[in-house]
């Protein structure tokens, strides 16, 4: 997929304030610091589009992104920060599961992985209850730039078969790096066949 437009549209705290809920929307999750904002940043060749940080905890917000005047990228606030104090920890649960559940043109979650850690159970978790919730998911696997191709690739095979464990059917995955631009194309093409199954009615089937 061609990225002609990126526009950085709004941030907010509350559902009803997001943009309208017309179009095909697509958001990333993770933990804090496991590079959402960089990944966006590099899938619309936009450097600087969402703002990144090596302190966790940058995004604090629900982030609406344009992408080509057709559909929603979503930058969200990192799960699993523990530098900010309970109440706020507990604002940011519900502001993501209000958003989770709610936001009806959410079309695919994508739970963003830090492909040198082994399955840590916060992710797991996640994972579960976007299952349990019914939300669309895929696993996106980030600073693969970080280690030698054929470490991640064991890591990668590693947290698949932690999967398999629980899920019958493994999400699609995704190998990433924010600095040297790989996965980009294959992410983008994901995000273009469901826009397509989007458009004529065919998408979760
Ligand atoms: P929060 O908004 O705090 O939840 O973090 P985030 O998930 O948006 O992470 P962000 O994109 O801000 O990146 C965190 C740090 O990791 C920054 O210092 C990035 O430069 C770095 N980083 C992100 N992606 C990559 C990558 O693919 N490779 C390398 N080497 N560094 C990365
Ligand atoms: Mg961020």
């Amino acid at each position: 997929m061609l990225i002609k437009e990126a526009v950085f549209l709004s941030s907010n705290t509350q559902l009803a304030a997001c943009p309208p809920p017309t179009r095909p929307e697509y958001a990333f999750i993770g933990r804090s610091n496991v590079g959402k904002s960089s990944l966006l940043n590099m899938l619309t060749g936009r450097a600087g589009l969402a703002k990144t940080s090596s302190t966790p905890g940058k995004t604090q917000v629900i982030n609406h992104f344009l992408i080509n005047d057709e559909w929603y990228l979503v930058d969200l606030p990192g799960y699993g920060y523990a530098r900010v104090s309970k109440s706020a920890r507990a604002d940011f649960g519900k502001m993501i599961s209000a958003y989770l559940t709610r936001r009806e043109n959410l079309t695919c979650v994508a739970v963003l992985l830090d492909s040198r850690h082994s399955p840590q159970a916060v992710d797991l978790a996640f994972m579960e209850r976007l299952g349990q919730d019914g939300v669309p998911f895929v696993m996106i696997f980030t600073k693969a730039d970080k280690q030698a191709h054929g470490r991640t690739h064991e890591l990668v095979a590693s947290y698949l078969r932690t999967m398999s464990e629980t899920w019958d059917e493994l999400p699609r995955h995704f190998v990433t790096s924010a600095e040297t631009g790989l996965g980009r194309e294959p992410v983008l093409d994901f995000i273009a066949e469901v826009n397509r199954q989007v458009a004529t009615g065919t998408a979760g089937t």
